[in-house]
């Protein structure tokens, strides 16, 4: 595995602006008022792909709904889904009730604190679990995830190098591993380099003349002039296209119209109601789809003949 050569002078002086830098710039988030483990298990499961000012308004009324894992674990996936409705990526919602089940059921509602422990948890992969263990028990636990990718990699590689790594992750966990402070600092720490990367450390456009890591940043000022497909530093995933838009994107608009009626539909409904310009050949296509909702128990389907299926949310 690749590692990378740091100077410890740089690793010193880092930390000490980032968190200077976040004392005076730091968000003020919801999140971050509180240490218990199920709310933060639910604004980071929201986090993930959804941005920090659509979060903010869900995770009140989500916690409002469902207070405790307790509440979330005895709901129906019927009101979990309900309750997500305008975060996307629905599985999300349905990997959050299982996981709360977990907690009541396997560990008597008493949330494990090891990273190791949490990844087993529906949904929650390294990433969730060490936010969990560094902010709901503050763990001095290395967390990675795009922006802190973004930063480490600008900072101590160099935009360049960073590039050839994206697709890597292994690497910034061990970088972050040694350039997290092992103090009481490690949480403001990881949440402040969240911050960072949103605000300054941009992935387009980097303010670079706020910031105050510039003397040592690998990246500066090369960074200014480079161009995007340099600073882009997110995968690509190649999805395929079904009339014009990827699959989870028509799966989400099947969710939605669902949740909009509380009742069943039939195919060809959907079909219409998905699709201006529906046609009857795309019938196979559709209840493939739908197949696959199923399956993700996302939908109940009652398959009453070939031509006859009736769609409708779990209960
Ligand atoms: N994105 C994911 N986790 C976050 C956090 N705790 N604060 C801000 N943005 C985040």
């Amino acid at each position: 595995m690749k590692s990378f050569t740091l100077q410890s002078t740089h690793i010193t002086t880092f930390r000490r602006k980032l968190l200077l830098w976040y004392r005076t710039n730091g968000r003020d988030l919801p999140w971050r008022k509180t240490h218990d483990p199920y709310k933060i298990l639910v604004s980071e499961i929201m986090l993930q792909q959804t941005q920090v000012d659509r979060v903010k308004e869900k995770y009140h009324s989500w916690l409002t709904r469902f207070p405790t894992v307790q509440d979330l674990a005895k709901t129906s996936p019927k009101a979990v889904l309900l309750e997500w409705s305008g975060l996307g990526y629905n599985r999300r919602a349905l990997s959050l009730h299982t996981a709360a089940q977990q907690i009541v059921n396997d560990y008597n509602g008493i949330f494990p604190n090891t990273v190791e422990e949490l990844m087993k948890l529906k949904g929650v992969g390294r990433y969730t679990a060490s936010a969990i263990a560094s902010f709901a028990f503050h763990k001095p636990t290395p967390i990675v995830d795009t922006n802190v990718k973004r930063v480490l990699g600008r900072m101590f590689l160099g935009y360049k190098t960073l590039a050839r790594y994206i697709d890597t992750d292994e690497p910034f966990w061990v970088l972050k591993e040694r350039i997290l402070p092992k103090s009481k600092n490690a949480y403001d720490f990881n949440q402040g380099i969240m911050d960072f990367g949103a605000m300054t450390c941009t992935a387009r456009q980097p303010k670079c003349g706020e910031c105050p890591m510039q003397k040592i940043c690998k990246s500066y000022p090369g960074i200014l002039k480079a161009d995007n497909e340099l600073l882009r530093v997110k995968k690509k995933r190649k999805e395929p296209l079904y009339y014009g838009k990827p699959r989870r994107i028509w799966r989400g608009n099947i969710l939605t119209l669902l949740k909009g009626v509380n009742t069943s539909l039939t195919v060809l409904y959907i079909g219409k109601h998905i699709q201006a310009d529906w046609d009857a050949t795309r019938t196979k296509w559709l209840k493939e789809i739908l197949n696959t909702l199923e399956k993700d128990n996302m939908i109940d389907i009652q398959k009453k003949t070939d031509d006859n299926w009736l769609v409708r949310l779990p209960k």
